[in-house]
């Protein structure tokens, strides 16, 4: 494992890519982009996956979903064993993707998310989607705050995704003033900086670079800028093995 790492892309490259550039690929490629809220992880996650046909699934819409159960429910999010209930409930089906996306359940998604027993009952969900990625795909594109440290640990390329405070506020206000009249972008900055704090300092499984992870900082690139570099990571790693 060490030495494949360093044969092929040193810190970026895991044993498993060998034996997918070779022709027989026994296990997925998986690539993993974790990062703060809004920082354009979701948007290149998409991107990387149509490209190279991989199946993708956005983690933290398995947590707002916990959430917005909660909500709906009355409950309160700060509650563990009614988060965990809702957790263990869960299904890829039932999530209401409008729902999910507002203001409300993304503050009450950093909280459930908080909660060990939450982050258990959704963690092997999330690490049988990398293994044995949906509609017969060759891997699986992940994006979340705990891809590369902690659900897929030995994912095959991982990113972290930054941008600055007032970039990422800026977009995350565009996708949501349509929907909230009166909401101003300085409401949006302080939400993000809130969420970054709780989803950095929590105990279990916080935000943070894998060891491994390229740095990838989208403040001043467009989407396509910042698809082409990380097109060039990942096509990178694939020829340096195959060399
Ligand atoms: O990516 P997002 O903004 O939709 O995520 C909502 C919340 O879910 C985020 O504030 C923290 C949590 N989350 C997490 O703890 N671990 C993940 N892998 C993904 C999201």
């Amino acid at each position: 494992m060490k030495s494949a790492r360093r044969d092929c892309a040193p810190g970026l490259v895991s044993a498993r890519v060998l034996p997918l550039i070779r022709g027989a690929m026994p296990e997925p490629l998986i690539i993993a982009l974790d990062g703060p809220a809004a920082s354009g992880k979701g948007t290149l996650a998409r991107a990387i996956a149509r490209h190279y046909a991989l199946a993708y699934l956005d983690t933290g819409s398995l947590y707002r979903a916990v959430a917005y159960l909660l909500l709906r429910e009355g409950a309160d999010p700060s509650d563990e064993k009614a988060a965990a209930a809702a957790a263990r409930a869960f299904s890829l089906e039932t999530i209401d993707n409008t729902g999910i996306r507002s203001r409300e359940v993304g503050a009450a998604a950093s909280v459930v998310a908080a909660h060990p027993a939450v982050r258990q009952a959704l963690l092997e969900f999330q690490r049988d989607f990398a293994r044995r990625p949906p509609g017969g795909a060759k891997g699986a594109v992940l994006d979340g705050r705990d891809i590369g440290t902690v659900v897929c640990p030995d994912a095959t390329v991982k990113f972290f995704v930054v941008a600055s405070p007032q970039v990422r506020a800026g977009r995350r206000f565009r996708e949501l003033e349509a929907a909230k009249p009166g909401l101003t972008q300085a409401d949006v900055l302080a939400d993000l900086m809130e969420r970054d704090a709780r989803d950095a300092a929590r105990a279990d499984a916080p935000m943070a670079q894998a060891e491994d992870a390229e740095l990838l900082d989208t403040t001043h690139l467009t989407i396509e800028a910042a698809f082409a570099a990380a097109r060039r990571v990942i096509d990178g790693v694939i020829r340096r093995c195959e060399s």
